[in-house]
């Protein structure tokens, strides 16, 4: 059954005794670690929505340049009329660049964040007009089916955010798997993924001055006192940020600054001064390491796309096994060709490709039928 087929209620209930689950039994670890789902709430999604926009953050301006630059080779290797499924769409602000220029049938976005979904999709229709949007209301990391409205329609997974690095090696490849198993046969996927750099770029970006990193994590406290009637004293933990150099990733901790007792959902809790709760990793691939993940989930990169400090990639690849050696000849070539042609992509540059996207493909095909209205 669809999650958008439960009564709201039965939804909503389910949604909590999961988080409850979740915060008792990662209260009770050791280390203590509560999954990163949990902080997008409403307020969280907000804070997030926040963060994006920090100077420290690179991530989000550096994919959208990435994304501006090469949407319309993107659109030339994805041909039109496929439906594009998004995967954590949250306020789908990338969303549009794509949209306008590989013309999808239809649009599918999946967040966690009901209210948020509602809003953006309510943004995006007013936008495309003509574009039919099935939204969901799931976390995507469960294995969910699509509405039969696009039953036997090619699909195009979008998966931006470098959301993929929030998740363990193992559960990259296992939502890898499910994704290709969501989509089908045929289908794409346009994923970003964040890249290895100096801890000095590294750290700030997930501690920023203003603290509106600290009050994203901090908010998880605050939704347990809330939701599940916890005590957990708020002014005893801070927000701490570390480059775990071994496992390449960035971890987000709450530390209690002094020993603390408190409760969730009746269920007594003591931490020690210096302790911590692990709420989130953010992992960082080198471009091969990238590739490799792909592969493992089940897909074959045919192009990916960076800036000028290699500091994030956008990758596109498709379902399946990845075929014979000629790909690479293939590969080759279009990678002098990329190198030659140093007037494109004003700070983007593609860095292999299966197929040369055609020119002529790109200006003939630019205006699809439900066109943005800006
Ligand atoms: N996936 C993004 C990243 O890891 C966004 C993100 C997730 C994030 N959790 C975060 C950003 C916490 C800042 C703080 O960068």
């Amino acid at each position: 059954m669809l999650p958008q087929q439960k009564g709201r209620q039965s939804l909503f209930a389910e949604v909590k005794s999961s988080f409850r689950a979740d915060v008792l039994e990662g209260l009770a670890g050791k280390p203590r670690t509560i999954p990163a789902r949990w902080l997008y709430d409403r307020r969280g999604s907000e804070l997030f929505e926040a963060i994006t926009a920090l100077p420290e953050y690179y991530p989000t301006r550096t994919e959208r340049a990435i994304l501006q630059n090469a949407v319309g080779d993107i659109a030339a290797l994805t041909g039109r009329n496929r439906v594009i499924v998004e995967f954590g769409s949250g306020s789908s602000a990338k969303t549009p660049i794509l949209l306008s220029e590989v013309c999808p049938a239809a649009y599918v976005p999946i967040d966690i964040s009901a209210e948020f979904l509602m809003e953006s999709v309510a943004a995006l229709s007013a936008a495309f007009p003509a574009l039919p949007i099935f939204p969901i209301e799931s976390d995507f990391t469960e294995r969910l089916g699509l509405p039969e409205a696009i039953d036997g329609m090619a699909r195009l997974g979008f998966f931006p955010g470098s959301t993929i690095g929030n998740l363990v090696v193992a559960d990259a490849v296992d939502l890898l798997r499910a994704m290709a198993a969501t989509l089908g046969v045929g289908s794409m996927l346009l994923i970003g993924i964040d890249r290895i750099k100096d801890r000095n770029i590294l750290l700030p970006a997930y501690d920023d001055a203003q603290g509106v990193t600290a009050a994203f994590n901090l908010n998880l406290l605050h939704r347990i006192n809330r939701e599940l009637s916890g005590t957990v004293p708020l002014d005893a933990f801070s927000h701490v940020v570390r480059w775990n150099e071994v496992e390449t990733r960035i971890e987000m901790h709450l530390m209690a600054s002094r020993d603390v007792h408190f409760s969730v959902d009746g269920r007594p809790f003591s931490m020690a001064s210096g302790e911590t709760i692990h709420t989130e990793n953010s992992f960082k691939y080198e471009l091969q390491g990238a590739q490799v993940l792909l592969r493992a989930g089940g897909w074959s990169p045919i192009a990916d796309w960076t800036d000028r400090d290699g500091s994030f990639s956008l990758m596109l690849a498709k379902m399946g096994a990845s075929t014979s050696a000629t790909s690479n000849v293939n590969r080759r070539a279009m990678l002098r060709v990329m190198e030659s042609d140093s007037g494109r992509g004003g700070g983007a540059s593609m860095t292999a490709a299966l197929v040369a996207p055609s020119r002529d493909a790109q200006t003939t095909e630019k205006s699809c039928v439900g066109t943005m209205r800006n």
